[in-house]
């Protein structure tokens, strides 16, 4: 996880790790919650028909980043309908962190807090049969994240995983399927 000095996320191993576990993911409408230099929405544009972005950072951040995708400068999901998309995916910011002082990669904590908020308006916004796609960092409390969202009555699975020198990071496919016992 890296940032520039203008509050812009650079695009890092994380960015890369989620474009390559949506490769394979298409459909008719995809959100992402935090577009921040909009590589992501880039490599999704060509497997669906809508693909929108929100962000809370600037216009000019938001100019640049939306490409032929659609950019909107909100906070999560907050401006959508109920069970408007088919994937929604966010690589949240994850960083275990006591207040969340810097919103591009302060996670709370836990580094789950701020994901767990992500998530809570990803469900509303996701068609019932919808998958959510989120990238965590084994920093973090994942076991935490893992639980509350099994909890929840939610079906989690790992979908694609990068280890790195000091951290590993993981992608994680959520649905509302019952798994089969
Ligand atoms: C770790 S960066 C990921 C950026 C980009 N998706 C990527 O993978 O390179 C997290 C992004 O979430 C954005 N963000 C933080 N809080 C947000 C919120 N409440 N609503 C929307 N975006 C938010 C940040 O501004 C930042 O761009």
């Amino acid at each position: 996880m890296d940032r520039e000095g203008s509050g812009t996320y650079v695009p890092s191993d994380d960015t890369a790790l989620m474009v390559r576990a949506l490769s394979s993911v298409e459909g008719g409408s995809c959100l992402e919650i935090g577009f921040g230099s909009g590589a992501v929405l880039h490599a999704l544009r060509p497997r669906f028909s809508l693909v929108v972005g929100t962000d809370i950072t600037s216009v000019g951040q938001a100019r640049v980043a939306k490409g032929s995708s659609e950019a909107v400068l909100a906070d999560r999901a907050t401006c959508f309908r109920d069970g408007t998309f088919d994937v929604v995916a966010f690589n949240p910011p994850y960083l275990p962190s006591g207040l969340v002082e810097d919103r591009v990669v302060d996670g709370g904590r836990g580094g789950v807090e701020v994901p767990m908020r992500f998530l809570e308006d990803a469900l509303r916004v996701v068609k019932a049969a919808g998958r959510i796609y989120v990238l965590l960092s084994d920093q973090g409390d994942l076991d935490g994240f893992v639980s509350h969202c099994v909890g929840s009555g939610l079906s989690i699975r790992e979908a694609a995983r990068a280890k790195l020198f000091f951290e590993s990071l993981l992608v994680y496919e959520i649905t509302r399927e019952k798994t089969s016992s």
